[in-house]
C-alpha cells in the first residue's frame, strides 16, 4: 500500500488545518507541529472534559497570522478537506463512564486499557484495546463512538503474519482482542466505505496510551472514525 505516502499527506494537511485552527484561536500550543508540545499542553491523566471552553484560550496573534499565510497558500489548487485533527475538545457522545475500575468491556473509555490491566491481577490480559471517536480530541472517559450509533465501523488489524483480525466498537466505542497476535502490526479503520491507517506499524497493542486526547508519542489524538 501506499500508506507512507498517504501519512506524509496527512501529517502536512494536519499542520495547514493546525494553522487554521490557529487562527481562530483554537490550542496554540499546538503550534509547529511538534508533537510534544501539544503531549505536554495537558497530560494524558484525569481530564473529565469540562474544560473546552478553558482551552480556547491563550492564541497569540504573531503565530496566527503565520499560520493563515501558510493555510491560505496551500488552500489554493488544493482538493483536500479540512483536517479533523483540527477539531476542539469535545465529548460528542455526551456519556460520561461513571464505573470506576468496575470491570467491563464499556469500562473507561479513552484511558489505556492494557496500562492500566497490566498492574491489575484481576484484570484480563488484552491484546489489543482501545477506543474509536468520531472526533479527534475527546477527553478520557467519554464514551466513543457507539456501535448502535456508528454501526458498521471496524478496526483492521493486520498482524506481520498478514493474518487480519477485525475487531467492532462496541456501545462505548471501546474494543479489544486477547488472541494471538504476530509483531509489528498494521491498522486500518473503516466505516461507511472510508478508511484511516496508521502509516507505521506498531508493537504495542495500548492504543489509548499514544491516542490520547491531545496525542502522545507522535499520535495526532484519538483514534478516530473515517
Ligand atoms: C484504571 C484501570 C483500568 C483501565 C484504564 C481499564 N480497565 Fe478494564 N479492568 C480493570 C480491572 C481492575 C478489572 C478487573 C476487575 C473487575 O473485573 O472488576 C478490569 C476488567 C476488565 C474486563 C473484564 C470484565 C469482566 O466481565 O470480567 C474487560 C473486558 C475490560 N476490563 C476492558 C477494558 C477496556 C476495553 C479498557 C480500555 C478502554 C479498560 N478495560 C480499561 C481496570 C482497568
Ligand atoms: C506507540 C504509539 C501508538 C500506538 C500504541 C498506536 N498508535 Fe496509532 N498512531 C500512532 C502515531 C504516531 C500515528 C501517526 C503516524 C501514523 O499514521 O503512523 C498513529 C496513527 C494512527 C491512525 C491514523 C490517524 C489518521 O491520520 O487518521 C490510526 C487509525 C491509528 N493510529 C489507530 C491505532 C489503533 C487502532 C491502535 C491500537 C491497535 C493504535 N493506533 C496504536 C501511534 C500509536
Amino acid at each position: 500500500m501506499t500508506s507512507g505516502l498517504r501519512g506524509n499527506g496527512t501529517i502536512r494537511a494536519r499542520m495547514v488545518a493546525r494553522g487554521l485552527a490557529l487562527a481562530i484561536g483554537f490550542a496554540a500550543a499546538a503550534l509547529g507541529c511538534g508533537s510534544s508540545s501539544s503531549r505536554s499542553a495537558s497530560g494524558t491523566g484525569g481530564s473529565t472534559g469540562a474544560g473546552a471552553g478553558g482551552r480556547m484560550a491563550g492564541s497569540d496573534a504573531g503565530p496566527s497570522a503565520v499560520a493563515r499565510n501558510d493555510a491560505g497558500a496551500d488552500a489554493s489548487g488544493a482538493d483536500a478537506p479540512a483536517d479533523p485533527f483540527a477539531a476542539p475538545p469535545t465529548c460528542t457522545s455526551g456519556k460520561t463512564w461513571t464505573g470506576a475500575d468496575n470491570g467491563s468491556k464499556l469500562m473507561n473509555p479513552g484511558r489505556g486499557c492494557i496500562t492500566c490491566h497490566s498492574k491489575s491481577s484481576e484484570a484480563p490480559v488484552l491484546t489489543l484495546a482501545g477506543t474509536v471517536y468520531p472526533t479527534a480530541h475527546e477527553p478520557d472517559l467519554c464514551d466513543g463512538a457507539s456501535s448502535t450509533v456508528y454501526s458498521g465501523a471496524t478496526v483492521v488489524i493486520t498482524g506481520a503474519d498478514q493474518q487480519t483480525i477485525t475487531l467492532t466498537p462496541n456501545t462505548a466505542g471501546n474494543f479489544l482482542y486477547q488472541g494471538g497476535l504476530a509483531l509489528p502490526f498494521r491498522v486500518k479503520l473503516t466505516y461507511m466505505g472510508r478508511e484511516r491507517m496508521m502509516a507505521v506499524a506498531q508493537t504495542s497493542g495500548d492504543c489509548n496510551s499514544c491516542h490520547t486526547q491531545d496525542g502522545a508519542d507522535g499520535a495526532p489524538g484519538r483514534i478516530l472514525l473515517p
